[in-house]
């Protein structure tokens, strides 16, 4: 089976592995099990939610700043749910809080001209919806596929402007249709060109069978699984490799807490930004110093740019509308994760509120990353580090493609965020002649339609406390004076961010911009202020006409970083209701008010991803691409924190 979410279990769990039973309750654990049923039961009980209704999404409310400064081990936890929820029956959308602590409802407001994100269920049940209808068997018919097990029907769903007319006030689903060449085989391979049947998920019926155009299918071989790939011999010189430590990981994962040699987090997760992590902090000069409160990917969206008639729909917000937590699937040791694992357990719930569990969904381990440090003197020899660092990963599956994130921390204090897409690319075939402009050949009369999956990570960091101050830092080369003859000097410009409008920023190649996070009130050793640079990676502009209505649902990604006062309740920044959107709701209205952000407790908002120009290599399944951005201390030590490293057993000391 083929879908979004796949390889995960449907079966609710109890607690999460790893989750010992000496664990005692903290305020930023992931809803258990019990208060997703909880949450649910509260509001069919007190507000009238039937069976007419869907949750679209249940989370831990998570207590704000304040109140997690306050709260001591052992103490009482105050737990919260936030509920999205609404009525098919009338489409009308509720957004609610819930005490799971005092059993009651503290908020149900209606939210009126939005539709919630997109809820597996309704994936599936569309599938199913669509391959029962009898004018959806005579399009495929019409076509020569008589074989329904064979076709995949895939939901998307897109922006209001894009929405015919008619149907804007529908909660609507337009559907990819594609062909399995041979039982089991890549469904993305044949794509069922110019059927694209739009659905109204609430009634959970089909509209019009959207039969545009119809292109012969060529005779493409696409796939990847080596049964089915012809004539395929696997390479025989590939020798074992493992990874041992005999005497177990450096890691301690209590609950949901981590601590890794110097560096202490707690885990998150959620129905939407998947993998969170808490209250990052660095062990230094016999205290915990604070790094990040809170660190997530917030928001991706992918369009592609491709304007014809199988592609002009498809703009993916793989975060605000499907959700990366909702997509993702359980690792399997020596395959995904290699050497000593640790896993967590996820919970999640679907649209009736019962819990739905992700085996291990959370990877923790170490890695060896080659050299740290190095250095060869003439009379006193070698002295060199191996680099160790500690992964955080998890993978999302959203249809065709695969996200892996992960995130590691390092011996010098770097903190390293890694995206990498895989899977397999959608694919269109064209009539003989010319191919259209807006993609790569793969195959005979298959191109793969350029695209962009921008990513926005949402960077909560206090540095050594919250009162920070963002400073864009640019190179300079000065130009030849009587005091640089040579016109050698290099200065760096430090320049602050004082309002949301001055924190739009964007990657400059010519000075090799970077963003620097500073607390100008406490210093290093060296009595300047201790900060964390922002090094940016994977940064590219987002090429769009403003009038196009596709960057209108998107704004954010319009900006390379966005600098926003903390607030608890800015939290997605295309807006918190993506499906269906008209305006980007998020970033550009919040920075409107143009707050000041100088010495502030601070957000940034960081862009950045892949243009994907496609590549033949990338067909039919891609190697991952890979892109990073850091976070490296700057002036945060006085000098490398990690000359306490040890040698390699048996060398150097
Ligand atoms: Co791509």
């Amino acid at each position: 089976m083929s879908g979004k979410g796949d390889g995960t279990s449907g079966h609710p769990a109890g607690h999460p592995a790893g989750q010992g039973a000496g664990a005692s309750r903290h305020p930023l654990d992931p809803l258990s099990a019990a208060e997703f049923r909880q949450a649910a039961a509260i509001l069919r009980r007190d507000r009238g939610v039937g069976e007419t209704w869907r949750f679209a999404s249940i989370e831990l409310r998570e207590p704000d700043k304040a109140a997690l400064a306050a709260w001591q081990p052992g103490g009482a936890v105050q737990r919260e749910a936030r509920v999205v929820c609404w009525n098919r029956s009338d489409g009308r959308v509720y957004s609610a809080t819930v005490s799971l602590t005092d059993d009651e409802v503290t908020s149900f407001a209606r939210r009126t001209g939005v539709q919630p994100n997109a809820t597996l269920d309704e994936w599936h049940e569309a599938d199913a919806m669509l391959r029962r209808d009898g004018r959806m068997i005579a399009a495929l018919a019409d076509r020569g596929i008589t074989d329904l097990e064979r076709v995949l029907f895939d939901t998307w769903t897109y922006g209001h402007a894009l929405v015919p007319q008619e149907h804007r006030s529908r909660r609507m689903g337009w559907v990819d249709v594609w062909y399995r060449g041979v039982a089991g085989g890549n469904p993305y391979a044949h794509p069922v060109n110019g059927l694209h049947p739009l659905v109204d998920l609430n009634r959970m019926e089909l509209l019009e069978v959207g039969d545009s155009h119809h292109v012969d299918p060529p005779d493409t071989m696409g796939e990847y699984a080596p049964r089915l790939v012809p004539g395929q011999r696997l390479r025989a010189d590939v020798s074992p490799l493992q990874i041992s430590q005999p005497d177990g990981a450096s890691f301690t994962l209590t609950g949901h807490a981590l601590s890794w040699q110097k560096w202490s987090l707690r885990i998150g997760f959620n129905y939407r930004e998947g993998l969170v992590l808490h209250q990052v902090g660095y062990h230094d000069g016999g205290r915990t110093r604070a790094v990040a409160h809170r660190l997530s990917l917030a928001e991706m969206v992918v369009p592609y740019r491709d304007p014809t008639p199988d592609h002009y729909r498809r703009t993916a917000f793989d975060i605000g509308e499907w959700g990366l937590g909702f997509m993702t699937t359980s690792l399997e040791r020596g395959c995904d994760c290699l050497g000593e694992i640790t896993y967590l357990d996820a919970v999640l719930h679907d649209t009736s509120g019962e819990p739905r569990a992700i085996p291990r969904a959370i990877c923790v381990h170490e890695e060896d990353n080659g050299v740290l440090w190095k250095h060869v003197d003439q009379a006193a020899g070698a002295e060199v580090r191996r680099m160790r660092r500690l992964v955080i990963s998890c993978h999302a599956t959203v249809a065709n493609y695969e996200y892996l994130v992960y995130w590691r921390f390092y011996q010098d204090g770097s903190i390293e965020c890694e995206i990498r897409a895989t899977g397999v690319m959608v694919v269109t075939n064209f009539p003989p002649g010319r191919q259209p402009p807006y993609g790569t050949l793969v195959d005979e009369r298959t191109y793969a339609p350029f695209h962009q999956h921008f990513v926005v990570a949402r960077l909560d960091l206090d540095i050594d406390g919250t009162q920070n101050t963002v400073y864009c830092s640019d190179s300079e080369a000065l130009p030849v004076s009587a005091d640089n003859p040579y016109g050698l000097a290099l200065v760096q410009r430090d320049t602050p961010l004082r309002t949301e409008q001055q924190g739009k920023q964007d990657y400059r190649w010519s000075t090799q911009r970077y963003w620097k996070v500073a607390n100008d009130s406490v210093r290093n050793g060296l009595g300047t202020p201790v900060g964390y640079k922002l090094v940016p990676g994977g940064c590219f502009p987002a090429m769009f006409d403003p009038r196009s209505p596709v960057i209108r649902r998107a704004e954010a990604i319009s900006h390379a970083l966005w600098v926003t006062p903390y607030d608890r309740d800015e939290r997605w920044p295309c807006g918190e209701f993506c499906t269906q959107s008209e305006r980007d709701q998020g970033l550009p209205v919040w920075t409107a008010r143009d707050r000041p952000i100088e010495d502030a407790d601070i957000v940034l908002w960081y862009v950045f991803g892949i243009h994907h120009v496609t590549r033949p290599e990338d067909w039919p399944v891609m190697p991952v691409d890979t892109v990073s951005f850091w976070l490296k201390p700057d002036g945060f030590f006085d000098r490398n924190p990690a000359l306490d490293v040890p040698a390699s057993p048996g060398h150097g000391g």
